[in-house]
């Protein structure tokens, strides 16, 4: 791996090694102005990757920016690389294109570049209106055979919808299965990676089977409700805000340069002007073999995003053994 490539290859091209996520569940809903305004000062700043999701509610605004950009003669829809996800209450194969027919829309695109399951978890059928995202007891959950969804990502693949398609939240079991039925392999899964989580069996088994890795929340999801409950998350760390200062660094990029080596992609969500240019900017220093076990070290295989109101449904993937 070269350290200080900006990039990792995959399937069909690269993928960036730092993106930017553009939601999360437990701030704002939408804060439409606040994410527009952050995809261009990423832009701005050299971001080629943004991470979206047709959960998020925030496509339109980031599909309008990226638009500008290009219009202005800024960017090229080439360069930049665009994830967007399958929500859950879409899993019935009649609505999987459909949905990503609506994204392309919202991100005024013909295409994206990495098409993701976003949880393995279908939830009761809902059309397009992003009304309903959860379901709201048990009763609801639906659960079409992850086979047969991916044979329709599949055929968005084919139809040139999306360049890759993926996998997020699946355990290794649920990988596998996809592996055995496909005739397109996944080519990145998205997980939650942090210090304090290396999801260290998983990353080995995905990397391991060439896809690419794609950290979320890696930063640890300061604002989720159990950071806000007084649990610490990495960016507090005593041992990584000492390295930190030595290194004339923010602890923040010390994470994002250690899960870069660590062979992982990062997504951190900011609408910081100054962190969005602080995230992007890990790639003029390194981190010795040393320091990468002393971060490793830290893991406390506690994952933030366990979604309780799933713990029923047949497919659950965050009990998995770690
Ligand atoms: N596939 C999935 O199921 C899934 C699940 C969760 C997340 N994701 C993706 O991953 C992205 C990131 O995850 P996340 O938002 O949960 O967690 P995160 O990136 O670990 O943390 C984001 C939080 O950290 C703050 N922050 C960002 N840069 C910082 C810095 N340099 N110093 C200090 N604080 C900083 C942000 O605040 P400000 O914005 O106020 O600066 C924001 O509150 C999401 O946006 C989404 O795209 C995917």
């Amino acid at each position: 791996m070269d350290l200080h490539s900006r990039q990792l290859t995959l399937g069909s091209g690269i993928i960036p090694s730092v993106g930017l996520g553009t939601y999360t569940f437990f701030e704002k809903h939408g804060s439409s102005d606040e994410t527009e305004a952050a995809v261009g000062l990423a832009i701005d700043a050299g971001y080629r990757h943004f991470d979206c999701a047709w959960a998020y509610g925030t496509q339109a605004v980031v599909g309008r920016m990226l638009e500008k950009k290009i219009n202005e003669g800024v960017i090229e829809r080439k360069d930049v690389f665009i994830t967007t996800k399958l929500w859950n209450t879409h899993h019935n194969p009649k609505l999987v294109m459909g949905e990503l027919m609506e994204s392309l829309k919202q991100l005024r695109t013909n295409y994206v570049d990495m098409f993701l399951m976003h949880c393995p978890t279908g939830e009761k059928d809902q059309g397009f209106s992003g009304e309903v995202l959860f379901s709201i007891d048990t009763k609801e959950f639906e659960n079409y055979p992850l086979e047969d969804v991916w044979k329709e990502m599949e055929r968005c693949h084919q139809l040139g919808l999306t360049k890759n398609i993926g996998l997020s939240n699946f355990t290794i079991d649920q990988t596998n299965r996809i592996f055995d039925c496909c005739t397109i392999q996944p080519s990145n899964i998205q997980i939650e990676v942090s210090p304090y989580f290396l999801n260290e069996r998983l990353v080995k088994f995905c990397l391991g089977r060439g896809m690419t890795v794609t950290s979320f929340s890696p930063l640890g999801c300061p604002s989720h409700p159990v950071r806000l409950a007084g649990e610490k998350g990495p960016l507090e760390d005593p041992v990584l805000m000492e390295m930190a200062k030595g290194k004339e660094k923010s602890v923040a990029q010390i994470i994002l340069r250690f899960l870069i080596q660590y062979g992982t992609v990062v997504i951190p969500k900011s609408v910081t002007p100054s962190r969005i240019k602080e995230n992007i900017n890990v790639f003029d220093f390194e981190l010795s073999e040393e320091e990468m076990q002393r971060i490793k070290s830290l893991n406390k295989n506690k994952r933030v995003y366990k979604v309780i109101r799933l713990k029923h449904h047949p497919e659950y993937p965050f009990d998995a053994p770690l």
